[in-house]
């Protein structure tokens, strides 16, 4: 693992993977794919969002996060999330009197889970031709949008993620969870960009996480051996460069202390064909059936 570097490549504009992509990625478990979104796509997006954003009242969360802290783990507001457009905020986006410190859009961590489903601007984006030819080459024999985040990593206060596997989240049996992080603002080292650990696909899945009633989640370690952080590398990435990883790649973003937001798109995709077990915390209503990219 610890001299390999990660496989970056101008995008094919059709999306269409060749051989050499496809071997990089299984080597490497991430895939960089550069100038895969026009920069005016990347900005069309971050005005819908910022939308979105104007329409919610932040003391509504507010709520919801002190009651958390007081009463251990209610993670109901999160749970019920994957079915819906809901806002989540950075930890340290109030003071001690209870105020914002920044904007709303500059308060936010996150905005999730169901983006992709619910809004028209957000549907466009998460199935264009290419974005469907690429999963296609991936091989998914039935490939279903599983959830869609839009991370806001804002100035000053943007939070740090710790290393993890995302297959950790979204586990499928067989698993074949695949993450694809769109860069809509540049991300770099000091704006608290994502590092990954190459290679890193081919180690256990470590933990996982699930419901264990309604309203709360546990973490169960699978396998308690540290992460290898010292090999992580990071993914400097320009607005438009599309991150394609591994569900069991490890990866981690540092904090973002820097005076530039880091705004980033993320989907992630499962195979219909395997099993999504009850006790994921994802779940959906019937009403809203899993899509492709059809
Ligand atoms: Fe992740």
């Amino acid at each position: 693992m610890s001299d390999m570097a990660l496989p970056s490549f101008a995008a094919p504009t059709d999306g269409q993977l060749t051989a050499e992509m496809l071997a990089a990625f299984h080597d490497a478990g991430v895939l960089i794919l550069r100038d895969f979104v026009p920069v005016e796509e990347c900005r069309a997006l971050t005005s819908r969002a910022l939308e979105l954003v104007d329409d919610f009242n932040p003391e509504e969360v507010h709520c919801v996060f002190s009651t958390t802290r007081q009463t251990q783990a209610d993670d109901s507001y999160f749970i019920e999330s994957g079915d819906k457009i809901r806002f989540f905020l950075e930890e340290d986006a109030f003071d001690e009197s209870g105020n914002l410190r920044q904007s709303k859009e500059d308060s936010l961590n996150k905005m999730g889970h169901a983006m992709h489903d619910l809004d028209p601007v957000f549907d466009q984006f998460s199935r264009s031709p290419a974005l469907k030819t690429v999963a296609d080459g991936l091989g998914f024999a039935q490939p279903a949008i599983i959830q869609s985040m839009y991370i806001f990593k804002p100035a000053r206060i943007g939070g740090e993620v710790v290393c993890h596997q995302d297959s950790t989240y979204l586990y499928t049996e067989p698993e074949s969870c695949i993450g694809f992080w769109f860069a809509l603002e540049d991300a770099t080292v000091e704006n608290g960009c994502m590092y990954f650990i190459p290679g890193g696909h081919k180690m256990n899945l470590k933990q996982r996480n699930y419901r264990i009633s309604e309203c709360e989640l546990t973490t169960e370690v699978l396998d308690p051996e540290p992460w290898p952080e010292h090999l992580k590398l990071p993914v400097e990435a320009s607005a438009g460069t599309l991150v394609i990883f591994d569900g069991r790649a490890p990866h981690m973003s540092g904090p973002n202390l820097s005076d530039k937001s880091r705004h980033a798109y993320t989907l992630h995709v499962i195979d219909q064909t395997c099993h999504w077990p009850a006790e994921n915390w994802l779940q959906r209503s019937p009403d809203l059936p899993l899509r492709g990219f059809a």
